[in-house]
């Protein structure tokens, strides 16, 4: 049987020193990053602002259409202090990670996506994958844009913590669908719709 490796997050902070305005000011795409190692509490704030839980009722940091929550979170780890590289699987409601594979992946995932230098450079790659069928029950083929967006909604969340955290990130739509599905070793029933490179810089 597989080994299942949880781990549990620091507590994100709710308050922070920069303000909203600052934040979307600041806001830029960044590629370059330094080599040092992301601590776990930023790696916890980051995930936290894609898909974090702020409501006793399950609501999150992002809107959701219908609250159905078709996204799932990933964090490509490889350089994250106290945290083994390899894939994560973001848990929301236990604001945890699963191990999905025990070794790091961000040079495949380059090559995934069409050799852009950030998603390897990258301390961490965040990778937003949906599973249409938890939304596509109610809201038919329009479910789908539904996930598009909010994809938009949780990578602008990550972006913006990250401005307030001086991690830059990069959104990345440019990649091959079905390598990023095998590399990330995707359930049959999710897609890769995005991937944030994160670091500091
Ligand atoms: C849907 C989407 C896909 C993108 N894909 C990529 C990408 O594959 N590679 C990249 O370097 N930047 C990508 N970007 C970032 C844009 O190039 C960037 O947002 C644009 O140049 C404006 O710069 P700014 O984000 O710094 O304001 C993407 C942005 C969006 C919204």
């Amino acid at each position: 049987m597989d080994r299942i490796i949880g781990i549990e997050l620091p507590a994100p902070h709710l308050k922070g020193d920069v303000s909203i305005e600052e934040t979307l000011t600041q806001r830029r795409s960044i590629r370059s990053y330094s080599d040092k190692a992301l601590s776990l509490n930023d790696v916890s704030q980051l995930l936290w602002a894609a898909q974090g839980v702020t409501s006793d009722y399950g609501f999150r940091t992002a809107p959701s259409a219908g609250a159905l929550y078709p996204l799932e979170i990933y964090l490509v780890a490889g350089r994250v202090t106290g945290l083994e590289s390899g894939v994560y699987n973001y848990r929301p409601a236990t604001h945890s990670l699963v191990q999905t594979i025990g070794s790091d992946r961000r040079n495949e995932l380059y090559r995934a996506a069409l050799s852009q230098s950030q998603v390897k450079d990258a301390a961490v790659d965040i990778v937003i994958a949906a599973d249409y069928s938890r939304i596509t029950g109610k809201y038919g083929d329009r479910g789908i844009r539904y996930a598009y967006m909010e994809a938009g909604h949780a990578a602008q969340n990550v972006q913006l913590q990250g401005v307030s955290l001086g991690i830059g990130t990069c959104p990345v739509g440019a990649f091959d669908d079905e390598k990023v599905a095998n590399i990330m070793s995707l359930p049959a029933s999710q897609d890769a719709l995005y991937i944030l490179s994160a670091g500091y810089f």
